[in-house]
């Protein structure tokens, strides 16, 4: 039985060991990617299209989060478990946001993770304050795809670059404990995990980050398309496809179940069952 990761175990790692976080949105995958030894879970506002196929992050709210993140807390994993922060759950106000974040943590996660820069910072000192450890997530932020154009490669541009090496360094000030930088330039990525004191996490920003994420469906071939960055380990779809159409074959012929699959009565009480069902006729 090994402890369990916490967000100082997470710090501690920064500069000397790899982290490998990985998405899940249930009870049965959280249990399977801990056991592969993953040293964060986050339960990603992606289950909005990765799980209920909607066509963004921005429908999926509060109570749906709260489900996914319960359900995930029950597979009791080794692994930090971090809440992500639905669109509008955190923007509005810094009360709402310290109140959704604490009902992730009651919901069973260990810390939240949200999204912007240092627009941000003044409601993540709060929440720091509040007891609610919490990951910054900079760079491509798909919760503000429309203002930014689409899901746009970032920090191309040296303006660009600057601002969210900015937004970087004012998160580290509000006191997050870690930042996911998304689809950013690598060398931007670079900057940000030399400057900052806390682990930095990518996905699509290159090799020189503290960690690395990817969404589990991505990873697992579950998905038919998925981003450039991202790397599929697996299958999965073919497998559940090809294990489902073996099953609808032997529905059809007969095959299935077989004779390990049921049971039955004893012959004395079937033969009573059937005298005494032939006397109601
Ligand atoms: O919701 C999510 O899966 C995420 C990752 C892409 C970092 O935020």
């Amino acid at each position: 039985m090994h402890d369990k990761i916490t967000v100082r175990d997470l710090i501690k790692k920064k500069g000397k060991e790899k982290i490998a976080m990985v998405t899940a949105y249930d009870y049965a995958f959280a249990r399977l990617v801990d056991e592969a030894g993953v040293d964060a879970i986050l339960v990603g506002d992606s289950a909005a299209m990765v799980v209920h196929g909607l066509s963004s992050t921005l429908p999926i709210d509060m109570d749906t989060m709260l489900l996914h993140v319960s359900s995930v807390a029950r597979a009791k994993p080794r692994a930090l478990v971090i809440g992500d922060m639905p669109f509008l759950s955190y923007e509005v106000s810094t009360e709402e946001a310290i109140r959704n974040a604490g009902l992730m943590l009651k919901a069973g996660a260990d810390a939240v993770k949200l999204e912007g820069g240092a627009e941000q910072a003044d409601k993540i000192k709060a929440m720091v304050k509040a007891g609610i450890p919490v990951m910054g997530h900079i760079g491509l932020t798909p919760q503000r795809y429309l203002v930014l154009g689409g899901y746009r490669k970032r920090g191309k541009r040296i303006v660009e670059a600057e601002k969210i090496i900015e937004d970087a360094k004012a998160l580290e000030k509000a006191g997050v404990f870690a930042i996911v930088i998304e689809f950013t330039a690598a060398e931007v990525a670079k900057i940000i995990t030399e400057e900052v004191s806390v682990p930095t996490i990518c996905i699509g920003s290159g090799p020189y980050c503290d960690g690395q994420v990817l969404v589990l469906h991505d990873l697992l071939g579950i998905n038919t398309e998925i981003p450039p960055f991202a790397k599929k380990y697996a299958d999965l779809r073919s497998i559940v496809v090809n294990a489902v159409k073996r099953y609808v074959d032997d529905v059809r012929n007969s095959v299935f179940p077989a004779d390990e699959h049921y049971f039955h009565m004893k012959d004395k009480d079937y033969k009573e069952l059937v005298k005494r069902l032939s006397k109601q006729i």
